[in-house]
């Protein structure tokens, strides 16, 4: 498949004022240079703590957010460049869906006016509104006769397959899907990650896919960026990244996953304390401040993000470190993960599995 999707030195500066009337003003580094290829019908997942710039990268992407530089290309074409206009429509390929479908969703407009909208606006399928919406509605496994309903006479999993449904509407290429099911149970969030992996294949459609949960990532993500206060720290095909993490961030992100069996022991890597404040981030690794392995060099140089066999690692000495309790860490990983899927099995993508 060929690249449908290319960041290339993505930056994002937020100028902010640090006093409330005073003119000083300071900059926040929410994204410091972050490139990526993805191809049609892919997902590449986004992880990293809160705050390290991933919903940010999101909203470059779409170019939602101005970035302060660099290049999003979209199936061969320089969106930066794009004046507005011309972007309006160009949306239409690029969509985004959220945690809270909620916030996203106009209390005040029925489910059919919501899903209308973006048609109106596009000129699509032009005089069958009503068929479409339906036809949106049957592709997210939602009743139609639901249609005529407000956001609020709906559950949390049902929101999401509405957000999803407003999404489709356009018939994009590509969507950006922030954290879309951290905020829902276990086996809704089975239910809705299915339904994603299901329009992915009968859609082609490709997801930059932003989460915490690495049990969740590693079902549906094809590739992993893993983002630390604004740089892309690691990055590789999900078998590579799951089996053999180099940066000890990732490693230490594995390694807080709980292990499934009681009294089951490993060698944890705990991540210390909060990531510091991006407006001073750390000099040459940003990481250095909370790294077990840090050394003189890592304060002086920052590591570029190089690649060995198509794993890609921003750190000075990852050769040198083993992985800790890698393995054990997979398994936990695992663990969950098989919770996950006996939630996949027993609820496929059947229609009507909540009740209102
Ligand atoms: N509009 C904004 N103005 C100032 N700072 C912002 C803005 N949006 C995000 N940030 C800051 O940029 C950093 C990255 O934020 P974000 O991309 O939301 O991180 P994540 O999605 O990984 O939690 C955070 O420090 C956040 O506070
Ligand atoms: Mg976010």
């Amino acid at each position: 498949m060929s690249v449908l999707l290319r960041a290339d030195n993505l930056v994002k500066h937020f100028p902010i004022r640090q006093h409330m009337f005073g003119r000083e003003t300071a900059v926040v580094h929410a994204v410091d240079g972050v490139s990526f290829e993805l191809r049609a019908g892919e997902t590449m997942a986004l992880v990293g703590e809160s705050g390290c710039g991933k919903s940010t990268v999101g909203r470059l992407v779409l170019r939602l957010l101005e970035p302060t530089s660099g290049k999003v290309w979209f199936g061969g074409e320089d969106l930066t460049a794009l004046p507005p206009q011309e972007m309006r429509s160009k949306r239409r390929e690029l969509q985004m869906i959220f945690q809270d479908p909620y916030s996203s969703l106009n209390p005040r407009m029925t489910v059919e006016q919501t899903l209308v909208e973006p048609l109106a606006l596009h000129g699509l399928a032009p005089g069958r509104h009503r068929e479409r919406a339906a036809e949106l509605m049957d592709l997210v496994g939602l009743a139609p006769q639901y249609l005529q309903r407000y956001p609020h006479e709906f559950s949390g999993g049902q929101r999401q397959r509405i957000g999803i449904a407003r999404a489709l509407a356009v018939e994009p290429r590509l969507i950006v899907c922030d954290e879309p099911v951290s905020a829902l149970d276990v086996s809704i969030q089975a239910q809705i990650i299915n339904l994603l992996q299901d329009l992915q294949r009968r859609l082609g459609l490709a997801y930059v896919f932003i989460a915490h949960d690495l049990a969740v990532v590693k079902h549906i993500a094809s590739h992993v960026a893993v983002m630390y206060l604004g740089h892309i720290v690691e990055y590789a095909d999900k078998r590579g990244l799951f089996a053999s993490p180099r940066h000890p961030y990732t490693q230490a992100l594995l390694s807080a996953i709980p292990l499934p069996q009681p009294g089951a022991r490993r060698e944890r890597m705990l991540l210390q304390g909060d990531v510091p404040n991006p407006i001073a981030p750390p000099s040459g690794c940003r990481f250095r401040t909370r790294c077990p392995y840090a050394r003189e060099r890592c304060a002086q140089e920052v590591p570029a993000l190089r690649d060995s066999g198509g794993h890609s690692v921003a750190c000075h000495f990852w050769e040198e470190i083993a992985p800790p309790a890698a393995a054990v860490a997979d398994v936990a990983v695992n663990e969950r993960l098989v919770r996950l899927q006996a939630a996949f099995r027993t609820t496929g993508v059947s229609k009507e599995v909540e009740t209102i």
